[in-house]
């Protein structure tokens, strides 16, 4: 069985999707859910689904091993962004195998301080004709590390951000366990 781990600091539906998709999967399952902010919804939802849930502070990820010994200790295979803002320090990413989901088409609009609802104000300020997601490997740059899988949506020329939001929530949904699985199964 591969393990998952994921690594949120919101409300968490990207993780809730995942978790409920590898539910009863023959050979992957969720192990655990982790969130630097204590009050983010994603901790309630694991709980509700029955997923060990964990809070960890900024410093628990930068300057002690304790969590990197939680990974290695539950032989996580693979650690899962699913809307994580903080950088993974060097070691977890050299050590593991990481996967971010982008709400844009990466490398554009990507980067420090590129996340949420700044990715769509962008994209519509720029009167962009279309925008999309991105599930990448995480290395030790934002947004920067190899590119798994890409899905495109349409702009409308009225569309607000919040609109955008909404068309890039459903590519989210629909692609990002399969984009799991495949990597994990190694079928890409
Ligand atoms: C998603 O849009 C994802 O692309 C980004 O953060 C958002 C997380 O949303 N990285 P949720 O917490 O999964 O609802």
């Amino acid at each position: 069985m591969k393990k998952i781990a994921i690594l949120a600091s919101g409300s968490g539906s990207n993780a809730e999707n995942i978790i409920r998709y590898f539910q009863h999967h023959p050979s992957i399952q969720t192990d655990s859910v982790w969130s630097n902010k204590k009050e983010a919804f994603v901790l309630e939802r694991a709980e509700r689904l029955n997923i060990e849930s964990h809070h960890f502070t900024r410093s628990d990820l930068n300057e002690t091993e304790h969590l990197l010994l939680e990974f290695r200790n539950r032989k996580i295979d693979l650690i899962v962004l699913a809307g994580f803002l903080l950088l993974l320090p060097q070691k977890f990413v050299r050590e593991f195998s990481v996967v971010n989901i982008h709400p844009a088409l990466l490398p554009s609009y990507g980067g420090k301080g590129m996340f949420g609802e700044h990715v769509h104000n962008a994209v519509i300020a720029n009167r962009e004709k279309e925008s999309g997601i991105t599930i990448h490997l995480v290395d030790e740059i934002y947004d920067h590390g190899k590119i798994l899988f890409q899905a495109k949506c349409l702009i409308d020329r009225l569309d607000t951000p919040e609109m955008l939001a909404g068309k890039i929530h459903e590519l989210e949904m629909e692609h990002f366990p399969q984009a799991i699985e495949k990597f994990l199964l190694g079928s890409d």
